[in-house]
């Protein structure tokens, strides 16, 4: 009797389902509950799993360093199935995932980000040049991180490709907060490049090495010495490429922070601000990934708070970067936070939090951060104004366009 009126209270805790409020409220969806219940820890249940939802930096530490937490079952198959691909080094756990993480760790060297963010540099001077008028920032960027990343994996991208490629890329992370037509553009740019990039990877095989970065992901071998299946491969070659043309949405956010707050410009030049403020400050405050889910696999305590076993723990991403434990004045975009409140490994997660070798911590964050340091000097070096809707905190990711008014120079 006391078990059953334990489960109650706790099915009662998480209340009926609030998957439509997650969509309609995005981003602020946490913040919403915390404001509503006056706690830092809140409970809902959505697509009818219960979640617990934490933030802050405490919060941050908890979430990657306890190991009763498992990310293999935590992810939705709807966006496992358009954002990241089956079989994922985002849905593996323990040894497996510390193994295929490498692929990715001993790929992104210094080197190999520097490479990246010149072609970056390279391919923005040669196009940049061109713009008149109201220009689509977003895919011309989204273009020209294709190409760069493209050259620095040595993949075969045909110049009547390209555009599409990009799009396709777009289209995958465009696709992960709805469960409508942009889901299912996601998810048709998901078979597209997945059957694209098979084919890249089965002719490595079939020619047996290959020097390029993308001969090391056709070729790379499980723990257990077997190469990875075709599709998984794949998978991962395309977790290099999307989430660098991806960076286009937080290009999108240096150039609105420009039109917004012109005095931008004289702090980068004085050095009243460093360019990696500015992109820290971009990161913080234009969101892409609003939170994580991890799966609890025994009853667990955050805060004095009970977390039931097979339950989801919720690490609000968008939350603790606007936590003003943390983030004095968080609303305020201002760079120079980052000389009085240096960054941590668990206080700023835009990209996860943690240690990027051993858990589950974006890759490529210095790849992003080195692009926008390289793009950040020559986007205020345009002259232009944005035009048209700017992105809310509602839809996610924001709406994937920033249409910039170039003059001539
Ligand atoms: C717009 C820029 C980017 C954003 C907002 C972003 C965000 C994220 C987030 C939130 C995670 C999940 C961390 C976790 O599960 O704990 C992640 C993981 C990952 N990211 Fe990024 N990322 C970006 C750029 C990149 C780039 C440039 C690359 C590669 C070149 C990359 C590759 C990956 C991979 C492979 C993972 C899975 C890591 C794992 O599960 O161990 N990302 N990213």
């Amino acid at each position: 009797m006391a078990a059953s009126t334990a489960l109650a209270s706790r099915a009662l805790a998480f209340g009926p389902d609030k998957s439509l409020a997650l969509l309609r409220d995005g981003y602020q969806f946490w913040q919403n509950l915390r404001d509503q219940r006056g706690s830092d820890v809140v409970r809902a249940r959505l697509l009818h799993e219960r979640a617990t939802c934490i933030r802050g930096g405490d919060a941050a530490r908890f979430f990657y360093e306890e190991p009763r937490l498992e990310r293999s079952s935590a992810l939705p198959a709807p966006i496992v199935g358009t954002l990241f691909g089956h079989g994922a080094v985002h849905t593996l756990d323990a040894d497996q995932h510390v193994h295929r993480k490498s692929l990715f760790t001993d790929l992104l060297t210094a080197e190999a980000v520097g490479a990246i963010a010149a072609e970056v540099g390279r391919r923005w001077d040669e196009r940049a040049p061109t713009w008149r008028g109201e220009t689509e920032l977003f895919e011309e960027a989204s273009a020209i991180l294709l190409g760069a990343v493209g050259a620095w994996l040595g993949l075969p991208i045909h110049a009547e490709d390209a555009a599409g490629r990009a799009a396709d890329m777009l289209a995958m992370v465009d696709g992960f907060g709805s469960p409508g037509a942009r889901h299912w553009r996601g998810h048709r740019a998901r078979g597209r490049t997945e059957h694209w990039m098979e084919g890249v990877l089965q002719d490595i095989r079939d020619g047996g090495s290959h020097e390029a970065p993308i001969g090391t992901v056709a070729l790379f071998r499980d723990g257990g010495g077997e190469l990875l299946p075709v599709h998984t491969a794949a998978v991962e070659a395309i977790n290099l490429v999307r989430p660098t043309v991806a960076i286009s949405w937080l290009l999108s956010g240096v150039a609105l922070a420009f039109d917004s707050w012109p005095h931008l410009r004289e702090d980068l030049a004085s050095g009243t601000i460093s360019a990696l403020d500015l992109a820290q400050e971009v990161r913080r405050c234009y969101p892409v990934a609003p939170f994580l889910a991890a799966r609890a696999t025994e009853d667990l305590e955050w805060s004095g708070e009970p977390i039931p076993a097979g339950s989801l723990v919720v690490l609000d991403l968008w939350g603790t970067d606007h936590d003003p434990r943390i983030w004095p004045d968080p609303f305020r975009f201002d760079p120079t936070r980052f000389q009085q409140t240096p960054v941590t490994p668990f206080n700023l997660v835009p990209q996860g939090g943690g240690d990027r070798n051993r858990g589950h911590r974006c890759p490529g964050e210095d790849v992003t951060l080195a692009v926008l340091i390289t793009l950040i000097p020559r986007v205020a070096g345009l002259s232009y104004a944005v035009v048209g809707e700017r992105p809310g905190l509602r839809r996610m990711p924001p709406r994937p366009t920033c249409r910039i008014d170039v003059r001539s120079a």
